[in-house]
Formats: structure tokens, sequence, C-alpha cells
């Protein structure tokens, strides 16, 4: 039976500790939100943030602009926070509402402020091998499996998905960490073979119960990413209970990987003050 990986009892121990270190350290982070339009799942994402910083002594701001707003106005409202000296850490919440050109808007945010860690510049410096903020989700993934001592070196991994904010940074970090890396997607042939040369499977499809026990080799890492709702309830992209029988860690759904996620955000965010603290980055 596999290791249960609790991403929210490790996500609670690391936000105390970082509550610790911003009291002592002096700073005064601060994390700016713009949420564009009226998305109740979007609203949820962003209250949930501002509860996380509260709790670590992050003050936080949000700007909200109606859904109709035209690109150049988030631009012109990223852009404002980026000049703010009071700001640490910018997060647009995504998606955006369609019609805004949602790249125009990512790339208008400081690299410097990006917490959210999907600038060009900040994905170039990832896929480089030099991350400054790598994005929050692959991001608190690796910082999960470090807590359990699970090294990445040497090992096969199989990332399912290849998103701009989950399976190709996943990648690059699996890669950063001297993992053997395949990234499957929609079109790979033979998906099921190739998942299960795993050690460390990541699925992050977005399809509920994508990865069976047959997909899963004996002993392997799985980390789920995966947020369906089915029915009302929260279910992954691997079927938890038949693949727990098999693997030799499991991340829950919920409870893994989504906790870790905020955990990593807030990181960031003091991780941008002290940068900003320090002077300009090299
Ligand atoms: N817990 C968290 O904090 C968190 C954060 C972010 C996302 N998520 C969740 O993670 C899941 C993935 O998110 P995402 O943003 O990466 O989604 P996405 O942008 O929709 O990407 C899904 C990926 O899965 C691949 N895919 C879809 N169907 C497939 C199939 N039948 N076989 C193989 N590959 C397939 C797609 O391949 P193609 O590229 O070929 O289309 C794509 O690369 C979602 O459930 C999302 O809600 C959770």
């Amino acid at each position: 039976m596999a290791t249960v990986l609790d991403g929210k009892g490790v996500s609670e121990k690391r936000l105390e500790r970082l509550r610790e270190t911003i009291d002592e350290s002096g700073l005064d982070p601060r994390l700016a939100t713009v949420l564009v339009g009226d998305d109740p799942a979007s609203a949820l994402y962003v209250r949930m943030k501002h509860q996380a910083c509260e709790r670590v002594h992050i003050g936080s701001i949000n700007v909200t602009l109606p859904a109709d707003a035209t690109t150049s106005r988030v631009v012109e409202t990223v852009r404002r926070l980026n000049e703010d000296p009071e700001i640490s850490g910018i997060l647009v919440q995504l998606p955006l509402p369609g019609g805004i050109d949602e790249e125009a808007v990512i790339a208008a945010v400081s690299p410097e402020k990006d917490v959210d860690g999907f600038h060009p510049c900040n994905l170039g410096r990832l896929f480089s091998g030099r991350p400054r903020f790598a994005p929050c989700t692959p991001a608190g993934i690796m910082t999960l499996l470090d807590e359990y001592g699970i090294d990445p070196a040497g090992r096969r991994a199989v990332v399912i998905g290849r998103s701009i904010d989950v399976g190709r940074p996943m990648a690059a970090l699996l890669l950063n960490a001297d993992a053997t890396v395949t990234i499957c997607h929609s079109r790979t042939a033979d998906l099921s073979a190739v998942a299960r040369e795993a050690d460390i499977l990541v699925a992050a499809v977005g399809r509920p119960r994508f990865v069976t026990a047959d997909t899963v080799r004996e002993g392997a890492v799985v980390i789920d990413v995966g947020t369906n709702r089915v029915d009302g309830k929260l279910v992954g992209d691997v079927d938890f209970e038949a693949v727990r029988e098999r693997a030799g860690a499991i991340t829950p759904v919920p409870g893994g990987v989504g906790p870790m996620t905020i955990a990593t955000l807030m990181e960031n965010t003091f991780a941008a003050a002290g940068r900003q603290a320090c002077g300009p980055a090299p």
C-alpha cells in the first residue's frame, strides 16, 4: 500500500515556518492580485490566496476589473503595480475572460514580481537551468518530493500533460533535478506503456481517473495534479483507490498538490520581497 504524500500537512508546516521567517526578517512583503471578471471559481481562488497571505503576515491587495475590460486596461493596471514599490509580487488570476490577450498581460508583469513564474523570461530561466520564480504548482510538487526525501536524480520521470502552467515547467524542474524526463500529451502513442516506465509519474491532464492501476509501475511515486468536479465531488486525474495498491507513494485529491501550490506562492512572494530589498537581481 502506497505512502500517502500529505500535501496539506506539509504546506501547513511550511506556512508556519514562513510566518516565523517573515516576522523575523524585518521585510514587509506584499502580494497584489488582479481579478478580471466575475467567474466564481477565480474569485474563490483569489480569496484563498489572500487568506494564506494573512496567515503568514504577507500584506495583500486585490484589484478587480470588469469582464469587459480591454487588454490595454489590464496591462495598464499591471504596469502600475510593477512601479509600486510597496508591491513585492503580482498575480494575475487566470484564465482571463475571452477577448483579453493573456500573453500580453503575462508579459507585462515585471519578471522581478512574477511570483506565478509565467513570464517568458522566468520560464526561459527555468528551462535553461537557472530558475528565479518557477510556476507554483510544479515547484510545490518538487518541495513535496523533497520533504519526503524522494530524490528524482537518475530516476525515470513521466509527466502527462504539456501545459505552460503545469506539464512543461514540471518537466523542466524534474530535469533540473537530474531525472530522465518524458512528456506525454494527447498525441502520445501507447501512453500507458510510456507511463509504466516511470519511477515518478505526474498526471496533469484534467480528466477524472485518467491514470489507472495498469498504467503505473509497481512502487512508483504518483503525483496527481488533476482537480475535476464529478457529481459535485473533487476528483483527481488518478484512480486513487486502485493506484494506491500498486504505487509506492501517491498524492491524494484533495489535500495533495493543491495546498502545496498556495504555500509556494507565499514562498515566492517572500523571496521576491527579499530580492527587491537586496537590489536588482543579476
Ligand atoms: N492542484 C492545483 O494546484 C492545480 C493547478 C493547476 C492545474 N490543476 C489541474 O490540473 C489539471 C491539468 O491542468 P492544466 O492547466 O495543465 O490543463 P490543460 O492546459 O488543459 O492541459 C492538459 C494537458 O493534458 C493533455 N491531455 C488531455 N487529454 C489527454 C489524453 N487523453 N491523453 C493524453 N494527454 C491528454 C493535453 O494534451 P495536448 O497538449 O495534446 O492537448 C494537455 O497537454 C486540471 O485538472 C487542472 O484543474 C491543478
